[in-house]
């Protein structure tokens, strides 16, 4: 569904108007490459590494005294909350002439160590979010938190600076990313020669990784209901891929969709992107509403997990993806059933994880914040209008702002990354 008010405030007149009267003015968000400047690196000569490893990257990385920055991206490997205010004010006059869709990035190292080291280092992500706050013309800020035994121009932060960086992140807004393995350079495609099943990938969400993975490479199983077979089809034709019609649901799930990856001989990625909604006070729940959301948000999800762990089906780097969503982190009024399956899934890819390390691979989740879909058109119009500028970067996001981070969670380059979840929700208001 277009977004009406996005489109008046970017007219000559609407945006006056909107000024004057202190509205929201959000403005068309930058999805392609590259950035709208050079990079700034700032940090002393600890941030050297990363600057020339940014340059291999083919980043154009330039010394102060520009008058547009793409990108100011931050190292703060600090030991006391006293030395923040060094690189903080430096990189006050960069962060002021940053272009329009640009990005700030703050790379740091985890919360660890004595106290004022741990409090230093969290005081970062403090420092990341509200910057992400002050920020405005679709520019965004995030963090890349690093584990104290990887180098900090590992091919896991760079690629995680790259995504960072690029137009693929750009509903991804006052974020960490928590980095806690070297990971491994991506290789072009990133995704070529795998193969990845997406569950719920007739439309939506789901229909956009689907085309999201495939042009990185893989090829794809794009799964779901029977009755969403036309739809599927055409999604499956699109990607060169295969379609299968099961409900994830169905007792024989798991069998069917084995004999299925028979055909394709190998499997690396699933993305468990199959959901629904059956909102209700919890005052007023049913069984069925209660029973039918925790069924396919987190019930099916598990058991077919289990069963591609029992038969042994991954290949060599396994990357697993959930999807929850910010109601699961947050909590949402008329939502314990859906916010109770997408806090599961979270809770999944956290105890998961280090069966998934011992194969070589990952699992982690995204959490989409209100994203523009036929799920979030069934909204009441005065609830959906509100919904959309509750963020930093006050509009909803796109499918495609989902499945871009979940082929980067999917990518060679986030091996480092296990057991996290990242929102995709342009820094939404609502909860942490
Ligand atoms: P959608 O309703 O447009 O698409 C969901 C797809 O899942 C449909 O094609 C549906 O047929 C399929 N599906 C449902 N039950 C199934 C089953 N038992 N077996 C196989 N397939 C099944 O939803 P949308 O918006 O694309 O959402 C995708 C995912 O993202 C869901 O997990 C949703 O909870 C999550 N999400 C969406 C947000 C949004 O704002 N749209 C926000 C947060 C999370």
């Amino acid at each position: 569904m277009s977004d009406r008010y996005l489109e008046l405030v970017n007219t000559s007149v609407g945006g006056a108007v909107a000024k004057r009267l202190g509205l929201p003015r959000p403005v068309p968000l930058r999805r392609d490459d590259p950035l709208p400047g050079p990079v700034l690196v700032v940090g002393g000569p600890e941030a050297d590494p990363i600057a020339l490893a940014l340059v291999d990257a083919g980043q154009d990385v330039r010394r102060l005294g520009e008058e547009r920055w793409g990108a100011v991206v931050l190292l703060l490997d600090v030991a006391a909350p006293s030395e923040l205010g060094e690189v903080m004010l430096t990189a006050a006059d960069p962060i002021r002439s940053l272009a329009r869709g640009g990005r700030v990035v703050t790379v740091s190292r985890q919360v660890a160590g004595d106290p004022p080291t741990a409090a230093a280092r969290s005081a970062v992500l403090g420092i990341m979010r509200s910057i992400a706050k002050e920020l405005r013309g679709g520019a965004t800020a995030n963090g890349i938190v690093v584990a104290d035994d990887v180098a900090l121009a590992a091919p896991a932060v760079v690629g995680a600076l790259q995504f960072l960086l690029s137009g693929r992140s750009a509903f991804v807004d006052g974020q960490p990313i928590r980095v806690s393995g070297p990971g491994m350079a991506d290789a072009t495609p990133p995704l070529a020669g795998r193969v990845a099943v997406v569950t719920g990938a007739a439309r939506g969400i789901g229909a956009e990784i689907a085309r999201t993975l495939h042009r990185n490479g893989a090829r794809v199983v794009a799964l779901d209901v029977p009755a969403a077979g036309e739809q599927l089809a055409a999604v499956a034709n699109a990607v060169h891929g295969t379609a299968l019609q099961l409900d994830i649901t169905a007792d024989d799930a798991a069998a069917r969709l084995l004999a299925h990856l028979g055909r394709h001989g190998r499997l690396d990625i699933v993305v468990h992107n199959a959901g629904i909604t059956r909102d209700k006070l919890l005052v007023n729940m049913t069984p069925d509403r209660w029973e039918s959301v925790l069924a396919v948000n987190v019930s099916a999800p598990l058991r077919l997990t289990q069963a591609l762990l029992d038969a042994q089906a991954f290949g060599p780097q396994p990357r697993v993806i959930g999807v929850a969503s910010t109601s699961g982190i947050a909590g949402n009024r008329g939502q314990t059933n859906y916010a109770a399956s997408k806090a599961a899934v979270i809770g999944m890819v956290q105890a998961w994880a280090p069966t998934l390390a011992d194969l070589g691979g990952t699992i982690n989740a995204v959490a989409p914040g209100f994203i523009e879909t036929h799920m979030t058109a069934q909204m009441p119009r005065g609830t959906l209008e509100l919904a959309r500028r509750l963020s930093s970067l006050q509009q909803g996001g796109q499918p495609e702002d989902v499945a871009e981070t979940v082929a980067f969670l999917a990518s060679p380059a986030a091996g480092g990354i296990n057991g996290e979840v990242i929102r995709v929700c342009g820094q939404n208001l609502v909860g942490a």
